[in-house]
């Protein structure tokens, strides 16, 4: 693919002409916690280094933790300088820091969402403009509930016209579709769903947006994506990560399954599978993708589960010549645990285009290397001509690397220079950095804008979230409901998963792609 001479980035702006955000104020619920440090105040901070945050642009950390909001932006800034993806600027960073602000309260004190309704107009009218707020729960699942529902008391969503009120929802969405469905009933009691924003962070991510642009961009590959040419599709996400920093806690009651399938990999599938949406609307898009939420083929019982998936943990071994330990050992994980930090999956898709064709999809901690790709394995050439000739013919692949090292490749079979007819697989290959001449914003600088500006296509919709838990259940049921339920796996950490989940494809005449 010819590389680009221009120095911006074209896919910058996505897939729509999004509107021009207009200012706001910006209340983060859980504003100590981790995911404030490393993701949002550097995504918003980049925003603002980009000079793409609207002036007046305000941020309410609201936590529990007693400081000032002059301790807040010190801590704010020290890892700012260790997270942002540009190098820290202090002119930039004093002037994005002058409109933070700590808000001390509990979750559940409805005192302190009084206040923070009387503090709101204070900021709105200083800004001079409109009332925009955008709520963003940032903190442990379970104050969700209660935080939506003090939202509501203090009538903080509603700005009587005078601006929007929009909240960002962060994941876990749920643990199974009873208490997703629970928290989209209290959801929708505070905010209408128009302004209600499930976060997916892949979806934000360059090249899967980018996934649309080469699917329904280019005429060349549109005819062949079905059945007729299309063999079988990877999905693979790998992290060296075990259950550093205290996670073992979180994980340990979530797994693979619940923690990436049910929402990142199976967005990521969504927008492989997915019919051309009729147009690039927020519900065109989701509603293309609701339709393969809808025909993922239900796993039939115990058995289905344990034909169809492969849970594993990892044991003792080393990542990066480093001996770690396995996953039961971890911190705050229990010794007896029977959570998987590895699954992988056949999932078939019952509709016209995909009738046969399986989807593998694989996620796993404590894996060789950090990757995450798609790759789509067409059909073999027809066994004549060279195929004869006892040469072995490799499928053509096209992979979509989603992270690091962004971009798409082809293999192609191609003929060894020489006077024998030899032939082997060759790689055409694009990489955004060298193409575009600059890395991609993190996909939260995107989603945030996004949600500033009232662009929800990049964000996950009710009824996938729900139609999506449907598929999972079934699974986690099978593994922790049954009295015969299927048996977990092991891998040595460091190692590309269990033997179980290569013997899942060699069944099928397969083999995993080798990252
Ligand atoms: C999070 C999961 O949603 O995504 C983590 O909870 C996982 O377990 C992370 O490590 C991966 O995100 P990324 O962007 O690093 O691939």
């Amino acid at each position: 693919m010819p590389a680009h001479s221009t120095l911006s980035n074209p896919l910058r702006e996505g897939l729509t002409s999004r509107a021009l955000p207009e200012p706001c104020t910006v209340v983060i619920f859980g504003a100590t916690g981790d995911l404030t440090h490393r993701k949002l105040i550097p995504a918003l901070y980049n925003i603002a280094a980009d000079g793409d945050l609207p002036p007046g642009t305000s941020v309410i950390g609201f936590a529990r933790r007693d400081k000032s909001s002059d301790g807040f932006q010190a801590e704010l800034e020290a890892s700012n300088r260790d997270q942002s993806r540009q190098p820290h600027n202090d002119a930039v960073w004093s002037e994005f820091s002058r409109h933070v602000e700590y808000h001390r309260s509990e979750f559940g004190d409805p005192e302190g969402y009084l206040r923070l309704a009387a503090r709101l107009p204070e900021i709105e009218a200083r800004r001079g403009g409109r009332a925009n707020r955008l709520f963003y729960l940032a903190c442990s699942p379970d104050q969700f509930e209660p935080i939506l529902c003090q939202i509501a008391a203090a009538r903080l969503c509603d700005t009587g016209g005078a601006g929007w009120a929009r909240v960002i929802v962060e994941k876990p969405f749920g643990r199974d579709l009873a208490s997703a469905q629970q928290l989209n009933a209290v959801l929708a009691g505070t905010f209408p769903e128009r302004e209600t924003y499930r976060i997916d962070h892949y979806l934000g991510k360059e090249t899967a947006q980018n996934l649309m642009v080469l699917r329904f961009g280019n005429s060349i590959f549109e005819p062949l994506w079905n059945n007729r040419f299309i063999d079988h599709v990877q999905i693979t996400c790998a992290e060296t990560l075990g259950m550093e920093g205290g996670r073992g806690a979180y994980y340990d009651s979530a797994g693979a399954l619940r923690d990436m399938i049910q929402n990142h990999l199976l967005q990521l599938l969504a927008l492989v599978a997915m019919e051309p949406p009729v147009d690039l609307s927020a519900d065109g898009v989701r509603d293309a993708k609701i339709n393969v939420f809808r025909s993922l083929r239900p796993m039939e019982g115990v058995e289905g589960v344990a034909r169809s998936v492969v849970r594993a943990q990892y044991v003792a071994g080393s990542i990066d010549g480093k001996g770690v330990v396995g996953y039961r050992e971890e911190d705050r994980v229990s010794p007896e645990s029977m959570t998987e930090p590895y699954v992988a999956l056949r999932i078939h898709l019952d509709n016209w285009r995909w009738e046969g064709v399986p989807f593998y999809v694989r996620m796993g901690k404590r894996l060789p290397k950090k990757t995450t790709e798609i790759s789509v394995h067409f059909r073999k050439a027809p066994s004549v001509l060279f195929n004869r000739m006892n040469l072995e013919m490799r499928e053509n692949v096209l992979v979509m690397r989603i992270q690091p090292d962004e971009g798409i490749s082809l293999r192609v079979i191609s003929k060894i220079p020489g006077g024998n007819l030899r032939m082997e697989p060759v790689k055409m290959d694009f990489h955004y950095r060298t193409s575009f001449g600059k890395a991609s914003p993190e996909a939260y600088e995107r989603l945030l804008l996004d949600a500033m500006a009232g662009d929800a296509t990049l964000f996950a919709r009710r009824d996938e979230v729900e139609t999506a838990w449907r598929f999972i259940d079934t699974i986690e049921r099978a593994w922790h409901e049954s009295s015969t339920p299927p048996s977990m796996a092991s891998y040595p950490a460091g190692s590309w998963g269990p033997a179980e989940a290569d013997a899942m494809l060699a069944g099928d005449g397969r083999i995993w792609r080798r990252l």
